[in-house]
């Protein structure tokens, strides 16, 4: 687990942007986990601004978002679906049989779940899946409790998370109260996890789970287990980090080891 604290969102989204365009440079059918929030937004807009202006090639990505809400179409503006179309793929060149997204309608959700594992390893696996966090913790829609080792499936999302969200609905829109999600196991066989966490309201949250125990109650803490796993954080997110001082010093001598071409 490698924790840097940046000088502010921007240098987190550049350097998580950064990290994605170099893999695509050396693998240009690369698989990406994407999420949605207000977190990854920086990160897309540098990705289209990097397709428009320098030409980088998405057209053999794969991509798989980590959750979706259950029963609203993929036409609802509040679809993660929409989210995803309006902040990444309308400005990239990902085809549309390439884009994946756990499902959220209809019937037979356990046995589509399944599938919907089965097509990420049908697609070699998640090479990078891009995160955020919850305020109580919760990575995708897995909330306090979930299985450390949980799969795709459905489930129902706590008072926290309903309230944290309630920003976007007006009073009396119908919000769902339940989800899919990839499983906190799903997330831990990427084989590189960029985690972005910005403002003092995920604070407590990012000091669970990078100082705390590994525990299903901070589900962010299953990353500490994880061979690759990147915490990009503005100063306020990193505030209360006991090991603060010490990534910042991790980080300037990696960087020297770096320069010095060592690294
Ligand atoms: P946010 O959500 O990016 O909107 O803060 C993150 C999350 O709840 O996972």
């Amino acid at each position: 687990m490698k924790v840097i604290v940046c000088r502010n969102a921007e240098e987190a989204a550049d350097l998580a942007a950064r990290e994605i365009l170099a893999a695509l440079a050396a693998k240009p059918d690369l698989v990406l986990g994407l999420a949605t929030g207000s977190t990854p937004i920086g990160v897309y807009s540098r990705l289209i601004r990097a397709h428009r202006e320098r030409g980088a090639d998405f057209s053999r990505v794969r991509t798989f978002n980590l959750d979706e809400y259950l029963d609203l179409g993929p036409g609802h503006p509040k679809s993660y679906r929409a989210f995803m179309r309006r902040h990444l793929f309308d400005g990239l060149n990902v085809p549309e049989d390439r884009i994946h997204f756990p499902p959220a309608e209809g019937s037979g959700l356990a046995d589509r779940c399944a599938r919907f594992e089965d097509e990420i390893l049908d697609a070699g696996g998640i090479d990078i899946q891009l995160l955020g966090i919850g305020s109580n913790g919760h990575i995708g829609f897995n909330e306090p409790t979930s299985s450390l080792r949980s799969r795709t499936r459905v489930l129902t999302l706590t008072a926290k998370t309903l309230e944290d969200n309630s920003r976007f609905y007006s009073p009396g829109e119908f919000q769902p109260q339940m989800a899919v999600t990839m499983g906190i196991g799903t997330i831990l066989d990427a084989r590189r996890i960029i985690l972005q966490a910005f403002g003092a309201k995920k604070a407590d949250a990012i000091r669970a789970a990078t100082e705390g125990p590994v525990s299903s109650f901070c589900p962010g803490s299953a990353l500490q287990i994880h061979p690759r796993a990147l915490f990009l954080l503005d100063p306020e997110a990193g505030a209360r980090l006991s090991m603060r001082e010490h990534h910042l010093r991790a980080r300037e001598n990696e960087e020297t080891l770096r320069r010095e071409g060592r690294l």
